[in-house]
C-alpha cells in the first residue's frame, strides 16, 4: 500500500483563487467558496493517481447531505464515466458519532472528540465548521469553534494597515512588495487573524435543498476580495460593473453547485478575466477589531477625475450646463408618462 500526498497550493491558487477573485465570488453574498474551489482540484488528482495506478475505484469521505459530494461526483465522472465511486460515510448513512466511532476502531486518527465534534475544513482561502452546537442557529458559535481569527474583543487595540498591489485583478504586491499567490494571502491571513477579520456564521442554502447554519473564518479572503471590489469600482465603467455582477453571481452558483466542469462556469471566467484588465492598482486596507474597510485606493487605470468630481469651483472641469440638456432628455419618458398616466379618464 501506498500513500500519496500532494501539496498543490500553487495550482490551488492560480486556477481557483485567482478566478473567485476576478469574479468577487461570495456565495448568497457571504461565503468566499473556499471549500467548494478545493472539490474540483482534489477530483482531478485524485482521477490523476487513479489512472496512474490503473485503479477501476476511487473513493471520498463525503456524506449523503452535503455539497462536497455533488462536486466530487460530478468532476469525477466528468473527467472519467468508467471510474466507480466509493463513498462509504454515503454509502452506509454514517452520522459523525458513527465516522469518528468508526475512524478510531480502525486506528484511524482524526481531530475530533465526540465531545468537540465539529466538521471543519481547510485551505488557503479559508476554514468551514460545521457540526456540534453550531447546528442550533439560536446559539453563538463557542469561541472554540474559531481557530484562525482572533475574538475582536482581545485584537489589537491599534488598527493595522495593509496595501494591496493588484495586476489585472490578480493580488501581487503586499505593502509594496511583490509576493508569491500562496505567500501573499498566508501573510494576509495571518494579520487579518490576528484583527478578528473573517469570521462569516451565515444561513446557507445547499445544493440539495437543505439549509444549514456555516461558520467560516476567510481572514484573507475577506481582506482580499473587499480590496478587489473595490478597485472593480473605480477603474470598471458602470456597465462593465454592472453587467459583471451577474457573471460574478453566476459563476460563483457554478463553482459552489459543483458545476466546475459545465462549459458556462469557464465562459464567465474569461468574461472575468477579460473585464479585469484594467484592474491594476493599490488598494489600502483598515483591518480593526474584526472589520477590514477600504481606506484609499489608487490606480492608473482608474475613471475617477478629481477635476471632473471637485465641488471646488476654481478646479473644476465639468460643464454645468450640459447638465439642464442632460435632465431634459434622461428624464423624458417619466415625465411623458406621469402626463399621460394621471390623465382622468
Ligand atoms: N457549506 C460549505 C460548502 O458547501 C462548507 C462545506 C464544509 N465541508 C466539510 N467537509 N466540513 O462549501
Amino acid at each position: 500500500m501506498e500513500a500519496i500526498c500532494q501539496d498543490a497550493k500553487d495550482e490551488f491558487f492560480t486556477h481557483y483563487v485567482t478566478p473567485a477573485i476576478r469574479a468577487n465570488a461570495l456565495y448568497e453574498g457571504a461565503y468566499p467558496v473556499s471549500t467548494a474551489l478545493t472539490r474540483p482540484l482534489i477530483s482531478e488528482h485524485l482521477v490523476k493517481v487513479a489512472h496512474k495506478f490503473g485503479a477501476r475505484a476511487v473513493s471520498h469521505g463525503c456524506t449523503g447531505k452535503g455539497n462536497d459530494q455533488v462536486r466530487m461526483d460530478i468532476t469525477i465522472r466528468s473527467l472519467d464515466p468508467g471510474l466507480r465511486i466509493i463513498a462509504p460515510a454515503r454509502e452506509w448513512s454514517f452520522g459523525r458519532t458513527e465516522e469518528i466511532e468508526y475512524a478510531r476502531k480502525k486506528g484511524i486518527p482524526v481531530p475530533v472528540r465526540v465531545e468537540s465534534p465539529y466538521s471543519t475544513d481547510e485551505n488557503l482561502w479559508g476554514r468551514s465548521v460545521e457540526c456540534g452546537v453550531l447546528e442550533q442557529p439560536d446559539k453563538e458559535p463557542p469561541a472554540d469553534a474559531y481557530a484562525l481569527t482572533a475574538d475582536p474583543r482581545k485584537a489589537p487595540d491599534e488598527p493595522e494597515y495593509l496595501t494591496l498591489g493588484f495586476d489585472k485583478g490578480v493580488p501581487v504586491r503586499l505593502n509594496g512588495k511583490a509576493m508569491a499567490g500562496v505567500k501573499l494571502v498566508q501573510a494576509v491571513a495571518s494579520v487579518a487573524g490576528k484583527h478578528g477579520v473573517g469570521r462569516i456564521d451565515h444561513i446557507e442554502n445547499r445544493v440539495v435543498g437543505l439549509k444549514s447554519r456555516e461558520i467560516y473564518e476567510c481572514p484573507a479572503a475577506t481582506v482580499i476580495l473587499t480590496a478587489h471590489s473595490d478597485l472593480e469600482k473605480y477603474v470598471l465603467t458602470r456597465r462593465e460593473r454592472a453587467f459583471k455582477e451577474t457573471a460574478d453571481r453566476e459563476w460563483t452558483n457554478l463553482v459552489y453547485g459543483g458545476l466546475w466542469s459545465e462549459p458556462l462556469r469557464g465562459s464567465l471566467q474569461s468574461l472575468c478575466e477579460t473585464l479585469n484588465g484594467p484592474v491594476t492598482g493599490e488598494v489600502r486596507m483598515k483591518l480593526y477589531k474584526g472589520h477590514a474597510s477600504v481606506v484609499g485606493r489608487s490606480s492608473d487605470n482608474a475613471l475617477y477625475d478629481i477635476a471632473m468630481a471637485t465641488y471646488e469651483k476654481e478646479k473644476d472641469i465639468f460643464d454645468h450646463e450640459s447638465a439642464v440638456g442632460f435632465i431634459d432628455l434622461w428624464g423624458l419618458e417619466a415625465r411623458m408618462a406621469s402626463k399621460v398616466r394621471s390623465r382622468k379618464p
